[in-house]
């Protein structure tokens, strides 16, 4: 069974990012073929800034191997290592339909957010259909929000198939469910582009700081409080174990516990639980040849699966020989 993901570069990775993805891509290494890569193509259709792309797909990679990437039995590479996946992106939008890609909804909402919509950002689902196809993925774990792009995968897939006869393997996806949407601070979504975030690895003081401004009612010390309402609860849920998270349940239904108390803990728990990969993380970032190194080495062993299924792409369509 192969497994494909990708993350964009898009900023320093939060604990949404974490528990609402990246946990769950480190656990299915032990069982699989895993393909991971980082989707700096993907970020050019946002972010004009090349030191930024260029950075932040560093940071990336640094984060992915200090939580605990395997680098011998995992592929990890920069997406734009292998560009045989733009050429196949060509390919499969000769068969991609205008009305699929209009009613991509990841595409109107980054509109509506201000960004100006160029082709990259609306053909965007093609480059991950061929990031998909081109490395044969049976399974892609992404988060709730990407299903739609996973669909579009599908259909286009089934569509080249139609025309052209069976080359690509058609995608299953696989929608991690395991935690709900992770809160940012001022209760929101925790993402990069509302500023709300608290990083994996941000300096620890700094994360005291951000989770004592958590967002939260105004019920008195005093009085029951409803931990099913509350944004420091949902991040507790995500770090406490079983027994301390009924103790802290408990706490808030009774009264007499104020939220400050809840977030010093809080605080306490997320430190603990990255602090063993901080050591890693700072040899890492002091030995980025290192970190290119196995970019490299990955985008190698990408690039052989890719120009395999590109070759066979090509040949179907008509082109070459
Ligand atoms: P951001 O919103 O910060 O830009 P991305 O869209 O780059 O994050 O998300 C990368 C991955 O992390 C996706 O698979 C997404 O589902 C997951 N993710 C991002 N934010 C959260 C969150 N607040 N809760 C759960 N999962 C999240
Ligand atoms: N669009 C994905 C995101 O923003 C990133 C991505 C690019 C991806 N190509 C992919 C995810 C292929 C899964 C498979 O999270």
């Amino acid at each position: 069974m192969r497994i494909l993901s990708g993350i964009q570069p898009s900023g320093k990775l939060h604990i949404g990012n974490f528990f609402g993805a990246m946990r769950q891509h480190l656990q299915l290494q032990a069982e699989h073929s895993c393909f991971y890569f980082i989707a700096d193509y993907h970020a050019l259709t946002s972010n004009p800034r090349p030191t930024e792309v260029r950075e932040n797909t560093i940071d990336v990679a640094i984060d992915y191997m200090a939580l605990g990437l395997d680098t011998e039995k995992t592929v990890f590479w920069r997406q734009s290592d292998v560009s045989e996946v733009t050429e196949l992106t060509w390919l499969l939008s000769c068969v991609t339909p205008m009305g699929l890609l209009q009613r991509c909804t990841s595409y109107k909402d980054k509109v509506a957010q201000g960004l100006s919509p160029n082709h990259g950002l609306f053909a965007y689902p093609v480059l991950q259909a061929a990031d998909i196809l081109i490395y044969n993925s049976d399974l892609v774990p992404v988060g709730a929000d990407q299903k739609q792009h996973i669909e579009v995968t599908r259909d286009i897939a089934g569509r080249f198939n139609n025309t052209y006869g069976e080359v690509f393997t058609i995608p299953q996806d696989y929608i991690i469910e395991s935690v709900a949407v992770v809160p940012g601070i001022d209760g929101q979504k925790m993402s990069k582009s509302y500023g709300n975030t608290i990083e994996i690895f941000e300096p620890r003081e700094s994360v005291r700081k951000k989770i004592m401004k958590i967002v939260t009612d105004s019920t008195p010390v005093e009085e029951p409080k409803d931990p099913d309402k509350c944004n420091v609860f949902a991040l507790l849920r995500l770090v406490a174990s079983k027994d301390e998270l009924a103790e802290w349940e408990n706490k808030y239904r009774s009264g007499g516990m104020g939220y400050g108390e809840a977030k010093k803990r809080l605080a306490e728990l997320i430190i603990e639980h990255f602090e063993p990969y901080r050591q890693k993380r700072a040899d890492l970032e002091n030995n980025i040849d290192k970190v290119k190194e196995v970019l490299a080495n990955g985008a190698e062993r990408a690039k052989a699966v890719a120009v395999e299924t590109l070759t066979k792409a090509r040949e179907a369509v008509g082109l070459g020989a």
